[in-house]
């Protein structure tokens, strides 16, 4: 009984860290991987594991390509950096760092022709511009997959399809090598201003 309630304090202070900013002074144990603006870049420009881009803050990044080629999952090595959308990112923080979310730290950012911006940044508490929550999607993943959803991990979907998720990696304003659309891309971006005209089916 005693051990239960340990837990169950131990874990709402860790939420409650989590909710009031993670690099406050109490998380002086768990050394944050340091993340700005510039650590973002062209999507393109990291490394392709079919549909999505991969990256590692602290240069293990043949680590993360393994768990992100594995069909069967893994855990990925912290400095994990796993995008799909060029604003949306997941970056795996230092083992223990927040085992409520198995250490993913969610950004939502802003991008331009003259770099990344990030607009929010967080665990739990953290919403895309839709109203999405990413906390509560991913964490439906099956957990061998860590967080990571794909089209059949476990996931509520998402009403973007991969032909216009292949058509916003190719027009990120962030990408100097952009060459001509394609007519598959011309055609998926003009579904997506469809869609988005459209109100967006469940809705959030
Ligand atoms: C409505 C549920 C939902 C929300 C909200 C959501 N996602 Fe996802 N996310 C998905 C699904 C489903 C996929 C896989 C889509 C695919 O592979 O075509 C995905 C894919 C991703 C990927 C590529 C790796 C993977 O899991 O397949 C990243 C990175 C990602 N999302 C980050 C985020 C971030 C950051 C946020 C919040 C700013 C967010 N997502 C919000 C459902 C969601």
């Amino acid at each position: 009984m005693r051990q239960t309630n340990r837990a169950v304090l131990m874990s709402l202070a860790l939420i409650l860290s989590s909710a009031t900013g993670a690099d406050g002074a109490e998380d002086a144990v768990k050394k944050q991987i340091p993340v700005d603006n510039s650590t973002f870049r062209c999507v393109s420009e990291m490394t392709a594991v079919r549909h999505f881009y991969v990256d590692n803050l602290l240069g293990n990044l043949d680590g993360t390509v393994a768990i992100a080629n594995s069909t069967t999952g893994g855990v990925y090595p912290p400095g994990s950096v796993l995008q799909l959308l060029p604003t949306e990112v997941m970056i795996k923080q230092e083992p223990g760092y927040n085992p409520v979310t198995k250490d993913w730290e969610f950004f939502e950012l802003d991008v331009t022709p003259e770099g990344s911006k990030i607009r929010t940044r967080g665990f739990m508490e953290v919403v895309n511009r839709f109203g999405g929550n990413c906390f509560a999607c991913h964490v439906k993943a099956k957990p061998e997959f860590d967080f990571v959803c794909e089209l059949d991990h476990g996931c509520d979907p998402i009403p973007v399809t991969r032909a216009m998720i292949a058509a916003l990696q190719h027009t990120d304003p962030r990408c100097k090598n952009a060459g001509p659309l394609s007519p598959e891309d011309t055609e998926a971006l003009k579904q997506l201003q469809a869609l988005s005209a459209a109100p967006p089916p469940g809705t959030k």
